[in-house]
């Protein structure tokens, strides 16, 4: 495996595979890596002749107020999990290699960007597209994957690839939990033992709501409404947002029935955490 930090070489690498008719498959991450992004490892490995792991806690996708210095940065231990996967290359760039001082343009998948996640943190996601746009220039992969845990970043970068015609496959895998539910995250490691019991309120909210959902409920507001009362039976859990949505648009949907996503967003403490649930089209 190696570890890669200069983007002229990992783009020299990359045309090299595709000379060799290896296609690439692609995993973007910040690092701090756990059994989550592991699975997404395999999921590449499964699709692709090559496989490239990023870490890169991308300055933009953090507000001002936000974790970027504190994100844990975990290099020599993730690459320690990457190596017997079968991983070719990390790729591992600096912020001044990603960002020269000179670089003006921003991705932007408007109006998707400013929903959910992107309500409560402005400007995340215009972050995320960004960067993975010059991560996907830079790695040019066949497929790229990343977790459903992040539904919105995922319905932020579809969008991306469709509209600027990528020539990639994006492939989402399924989230991954503890054995008690919580869904697995880089943030998990910032939560105090107390805090880690409290997060717990968002799998039992979407355990509940998953339940109304199977035994006919397909109203949205009454869906939000039972999720909502769970996690305020919490009172560690601050609600940041909880919304009934298209998955594709994230817009409000009345009815359930066409397929929704069931968001949630909370700090436990000071750290904010994401979940959320796919209900099938009927
Ligand atoms: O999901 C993440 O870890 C990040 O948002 C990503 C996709 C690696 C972009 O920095």
């Amino acid at each position: 495996m190696q570890v890669i930090h200069e983007i002229a070489a990992m783009q020299a690498w990359s045309l090299q595979a595709a000379r060799e008719g290896r296609a690439v498959g692609f995993v973007p991450t910040m690092g701090a890596l756990h059994a989550g992004h592991i699975s997404l490892v395999r999921l590449a490995k499964a699709r692709a002749q090559a496989v490239v792991v990023s870490i890169f806690v991308n300055p933009l996708q953090f507000g001002p107020t936000e974790d970027y210095s504190r994100y844990p940065r975990t290099l020599a231990s993730d690459c320690r999990l990457l190596e017997p996967e079968g991983v070719d290359v990390v790729f591992a760039p600096s912020a001044e290699e990603m960002y020269p001082t000179d670089a003006v343009t921003v991705v932007e998948v408007a109006g998707l960007s400013e929903r959910l996640d992107g309500q409560s943190r402005p400007g995340h996601f215009r972050g995320v597209s960004t960067v993975v746009a010059k991560l996907f220039g830079i790695v040019q992969p066949r497929v790229a994957v990343f977790g459903q845990k992040d539904a919105a970043q995922v319905a932020v970068l579809r969008r991306m690839v469709r509209d600027l015609n990528l020539p990639l496959e994006l492939v989402v895998g399924p989230i991954v939990r503890e054995a008690d539910g919580l869904a697995l995250s880089s943030r998990n490691a910032y939560l105090s033992p107390d805090e880690r019991k409290q997060a717990l309120v968002l799998h039992r909210a979407l355990g509940q709501v998953a339940e109304a959902a199977a035994k006919g409920e397909r109203s949205a507001q009454a869906l939000q409404a039972l999720a909502e009362q769970v996690i305020a039976t919490e009172p560690g859990a601050k609600l940041d947002y909880c919304a009934v949505v298209d998955p594709e648009t994230l817009l409000p949907v009345a009815d359930t029935a066409g397929g929704a996503l069931v968001a949630v967003a909370a700090y436990f403490g000071n750290t904010r955490l994401i979940d959320n649930l796919l209900l099938d089209r009927e």
